[in-house]
């Protein structure tokens, strides 16, 4: 793939382009769909929040050895269940979350000012990343959030199929002070590897780059690696100024999506994985847009057990890369071998056709995120079983949808600043649409299985992402070939590389509207976006 000038870049067709009509800005919600919750009294009074940030003066970024690094990995702290009964016997889960702004130490000696979820709106973080809800299949779900950002915000739970009311679709905004009580069931089958995230209309970037993202684990009774020890691994992208502030976005940051100079691992630098016998890993791509393409820097395999929406069938031994785009997660098990011995992790270089308004794009190059310690147990290997969970094809479709990602630049107003401070010069489309929270875009009916040809006509990388459900991979049309996916596997990302097109199997199991998406979230803010109504 060649590297592009922006100049010589699309203009698609000279088409004109519009800017968003100023009524696609939601007001927001006060306290919609407030459902009675015993022993948290009545719904909140709107309460003053902190003030918009005033923006840094910009500053050049910090050096990349910055931050500490070579500490132990942090653990990531749980989001406790506010019941007090220990068994559990109600299966319920009632805990808080509250968005609000933080202050950080990275560089010595300087502030950070964040936006972060804390576990209610008097704690404050326990560290960077989360806190991670850590649930099981059949468990209800009671989730009051407060809103104290000086902006709209909602919860959206990425990967679980939860109601589309409960599942923080922009147009469920929650108003600056303001709070609403998410709750849901986890079906039997959710068991697997989840995030949250904001997903407010234009402000979804902004505020994950603020540090608003958080793990979530649902764990199946029947799970057959339970007995495994786990190591979390919840990647982040962080960007600071030499002052220890994080920057508003560039224009290069909303063509290709924001990357910063830092990628953290549970909210830490290139910390110190320890595997003291083998481990099973979940690992979460929370990046805004960063791709990680996952390897150990001596080439060592290992095991990939599971994709987005929980197990594979059988494990995949003798990985020795695995590409992660935003939005996604694995489980993998991560054998310490047979002595002693060290290796980085690394995101190797991958190219993903990023645009230069200077004329040239950096290469990219391989990173060292983590330096991992092997050291075998005293009991050897653990016996990894051949077979994990059964996963069935979804079966043959009754209806067909095909979804186009396009963009458009217009060079004569890429200066020139759109609704919510947006560049109004660079458009990216679905099916030549940009998001419109008031237009549904496309209806499906529930329980009926569908194939979606999903094409990208770009010149980039776009991860694919449906809310509300897990889908299955069919095949990628690539180069001219037709390449069937190689293991059934439930998921609810799909990268799609520049002129590819990716046939999936999907289906809704609940009536409401959906999003589906680019999962670089400067792409999602900027239109790439569109509405799903399930009858
Ligand atoms: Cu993480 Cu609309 O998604
Ligand atoms: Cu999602
Ligand atoms: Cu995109």
């Amino acid at each position: 793939m060649k590297r592009r000038n922006f100049l010589v870049q699309t203009l698609a067709g000279g088409a004109a382009l519009l800017a968003r009509p100023a009524a696609a800005q939601p007001a927001g919600h006060t306290m919609p769909s407030m459902a009675p919750m015993h022993g948290m009294g009545h719904a909140p009074a709107v309460v003053p929040v902190a003030p918009a940030l005033p923006p840094p003066p910009a500053a050049p970024l910090a050096a990349p050895d910055a931050l500490p690094s070579g500490a132990p990995l942090p653990d990531l702290f749980r989001l406790p269940n506010a019941l007090s009964d220990p068994a559990q016997t109600s299966r319920l889960f009632r805990a808080a979350l509250a968005a609000q702004p933080t202050t950080q130490t990275f560089i010595n000696g300087k502030d950070t000012a964040m936006w972060q979820y804390t576990a209610g709106v008097n704690e404050s973080p326990d560290g960077i990343a989360g806190p991670l809800i850590d649930v099981r299949e059949g468990d209800r779900i009671e989730i009051r959030f407060d809103n104290r950002l000086p902006e709209p915000s909602t919860i959206h739970w990425h990967g679980l199929p939860v109601p589309p009311d409960q599942d923080g679709n922009p147009e469920d905004a929650v108003a600056p002070g303001a709070a609403r009580i998410y709750q849901f069931k986890l079906p039997p089958g959710s068991a697997g590897t989840y995030w949250y995230h904001p997903h407010p209309h234009m402000q979804t970037a902004e505020q994950v780059y603020h540090g608003l993202a958080g793990p979530i684990i649902v764990r199946a009774a029947d799970d057959p690696l339970a007995a495994w020890p786990e190591k979390h691994l919840f990647f982040t992208d962080l960007r600071l100024d030499v002052n220890g502030n994080i920057p508003p976005n560039g224009l290069e940051d909303w063509m290709n999506g924001r990357e910063g100079q830092y990628v953290l691992i549970n909210g830490a630098l290139q910390p110190e994985i320890t595997v003291d016998g083998d481990q099973r890993w979940r690992i979460w791509n929370a990046c805004s847009a960063r791709y990680l393409k996952l390897a150990f820097s001596d080439h060592r395999a290992f095991t990939q057990v599971g994709t987005d929406g929980g197990l594979l069938k059988r494990p995949i031994t003798g990985v020795k890369a695995l590409l992660l785009p935003p939005g996604a997660r694995a489980e993998l098990i991560v054998q310490a071998g047979p002595a002693n011995s060290q290796a980085a992790l690394m995101a190797l270089a991958y190219n993903r056709g990023k645009m230069s308004m200077s004329g040239s794009v950096p290469a990219e190059t391989d990173r060292v995120l983590a330096q991992v310690k092997f050291a075998p147990a005293a009991g050897g290997a653990r016996a990894l079983p051949t077979w994990l969970r059964s996963i069935e094809p979804l079966g043959e479709p009754v209806a067909q949808k095909t979804v186009m990602m396009t963009e458009q630049m217009d060079m004569q107003n890429m200066h020139a600043e759109g609704p919510m401070g947006l560049p109004s010069g660079m458009r990216f489309l679905i099916n030549n649409q940009s998001f419109d929270p008031k237009r549904v875009n496309m209806t499906s009916r529930r329980d009926e299985v569908e194939v979606w040809t999903v094409q990208n006509f770009t010149d980039m990388d776009h991860p694919f992402h449906i809310h509300g459900t897990q889908f299955q991979v069919l095949d990628h049309q690539f180069e001219g070939k037709t390449v069937p996916e190689s293991f059934l596997a439930w998921r609810d990302t799909v990268n799609l590389r520049p002129n590819e097109v990716v046939r999936i199997a999907t289906v809704q199991r609940m009536a409401g509207l959906r999003m589906f998406h680019c999962h670089i979230l400067e792409h999602e803010d900027l239109g790439m976006m569109a509405v799903l109504q399930v009858e």
